[in-house]
């Protein structure tokens, strides 16, 4: 005892259907950074919102300094010194940076109204020391998603919190913020602060972490110095299985020509002259560096950005994707980057998140839904992408942020597209899930599509992709054959045009 500053002992927490923790420890000392780890569903955001007061525990003991507390509130918890970054941002996006930072403890003038000087003050004090090149007066919504995430970065530390949680900060983040990231959490340890840190990028966690705590099932796996950890040990832990492989084998084939993009320019975007072919049965990557174009080339495609000139045909017939419901009846499919902001319907349920955008295939009659098809379709996808929920009647809000993802990929299979675009389709999802994805891709080409994918893991392009296109500046770069480029000629194309 005294040793730790945070104890959470013999944790324990049940929600209809589901032992989301059961008898998990965690213990943290002052000065150092704690990560957590697990697939998705294992527990982690669960065990913190126990921590903040989001969440009642059924059982268990948590410490902080050695005295017992048991906070029922977020506002408990940040008064006591213990503050939290959301896996999920929860910001007022109509509201200034600022507001967001201060809401609910607005500095005051001496007449008792806001006192907007100073909360000003005090924001750009916080930014300036972390580092943070964004305007406290902008708003919200005019912000980047990166931009917004070190935003709520900097909320966090403005408590002085002694206890930092981070869920999944770093998945829409850019290297450089990244690192940024990392600086701040190495000023918090230099502190004293204890930092839990939960991610699925294990490169990530061996280089930031001091001790790392593996969860499988809702229950404590390990807890290993990062010291004596490998990869390998640590997709041991998580999966309780040997993994040998993290690819599958390529066994796709690329046929013809299926795809034709031409020229193409958007009209608001930085997307200039782009011309590439895919072919059936081929997939097909896409690097380069965060702002390079590449989920703008994917929007475009899809019709949900619009191009300025350049024509795109598909099987030698000139394509007009002007809107999403004409590209999906064109037979292409779009899984966008920022899938929890865009593509979940919390309230609604897993069977009716998985069909929506197939919608029109369970018409029976032209009178009523099938339910039968529905759920036959629904299963499938919860089998093949091994989603973690009680039933297809759950509410997509109650799974875990890495099984909402899978519906949402799960549901854009169903609409079984000749041309699949996914944009970063791994980000978020466990080791043991990627490979499924992985595979899922790899037997979509078998089956004669063209999958694009767009991804900042550079190994996982590697490793799955046929051919890579490197981007530049809203241009193209260059093209390499996955199987002979490596990581240095892939940054320098990504450089070309910066
Ligand atoms: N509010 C809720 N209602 C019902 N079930 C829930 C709720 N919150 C979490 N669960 C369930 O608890 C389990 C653990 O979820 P949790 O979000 O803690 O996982 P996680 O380890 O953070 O996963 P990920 O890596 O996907 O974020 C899951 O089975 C999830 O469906
Ligand atoms: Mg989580």
């Amino acid at each position: 005892m005294g040793d730790y500053l945070l104890e959470m002992r013999h944790i324990t927490k049940e929600f209809p259907g589901v032992r989301a923790l059961d008898d998990v420890h965690l213990a943290i000392r002052p000065g150092t950074v704690h990560s957590l780890m697990g697939e998705n569903g294992a527990g982690k955001s669960t065990l913190m919102k126990c921590l903040f007061g989001i969440y009642v525990k059924d059982s268990g003991t948590i410490l902080l300094d050695g005295r017992e507390v048991d906070f029922r509130s977020p506002r408990q918890a940040l008064d006591s010194g213990v503050a939290m970054v959301h896996q999920e941002l929860n910001q007022v996006h109509t509201r200034s940076v600022m507001e967001n930072i201060w809401l609910g403890r607005f500095p005051k003038t001496k007449l008792g109204s806001v006192d907007h000087r100073e909360m000003y003050r005090r924001t750009k004090e916080i930014f300036d020391d972390l580092a943070i090149g964004v305007d406290p007066k902008a708003v919200i919504r005019t912000l980047s998603v990166s931009q917004r995430q070190m935003v709520e970065i900097a909320k966090a530390v403005s408590f002085n919190s002694r206890i930092l949680v981070f869920d999944e900060p770093t998945s829409s983040l850019a290297e450089t913020e990244v690192e940024q990231l990392f600086g701040i959490i190495r000023m918090l340890r230099e502190r004293g602060c204890g930092i839990v840190y939960i991610s699925h990028k294990m490169n990530e966690i061996l280089r930031i972490s001091d001790e790392v705590t593996v969860m499988r099932d809702g229950k404590w796996v390990a807890t290993t110095p990062a010291g004596e950890l490998t990869m390998e040990i640590l997709i041991r832990q998580m999966v309780g299985r040997e993994i040998t492989n993290v690819y599958p084998e390529k066994t796709n084939v690329p046929g013809e020509v299926v795809l034709e993009v031409e020229g193409l320019t958007a009209t608001y975007l930085n997307l200039r002259d782009v011309s590439f072919t895919a072919r059936r049965g081929e997939i097909l990557g896409f690097a380069g560096l965060v702002g390079a174009g590449r989920t703008e080339l994917m929007e475009t495609l899809f019709g949900v950005a619009t191009k300025k000139s350049g024509t795109v045909s598909k099987g030698g017939r000139i394509v007009n994707n002007r809107n999403s419901t004409v590209a999906m009846r064109n037979g292409f499919a779009l899984i966008t980057e920022e899938r929890r902001q865009t593509g979940i319907f919390g309230v609604l349920d897993v069977m009716e998140n998985t069909t929506v955008a197939n919608i029109r295939a369970y018409v029976k009659n032209r009178l009523y839904l099938s339910d039968r098809d529905m759920r036959k379709d629904t299963d499938w996808a919860v089998e093949t992408l091994k989603v973690k929920t009680p039933s297809q009647k759950t509410k997509l809000r109650s799974l875990s942020g890495g099984n909402q993802q899978k519906v949402i990929v799960g549901r854009w299979l169903l609409t079984k597209p000749d041309v699949l675009l996914l944009d970063e389709p791994t980000r978020g999802i466990d080791v043991g899930a990627k490979y499924e994805i992985y595979q899922l891709m790899i037997d979509l080409a078998k089956s004669g599509k063209a999958v694009l994918m767009v991804s900042s893991e550079m190994p996982e392009l590697l490793g799955v992709c046929d051919r890579i296109i490197v981007m530049s500046n809203g241009r193209i770069a260059g093209e390499v054959d996955a199987r002979r480029t490596s990581q240095e000629e892939i940054l320098t194309l990504a450089a070309k045009y910066v």
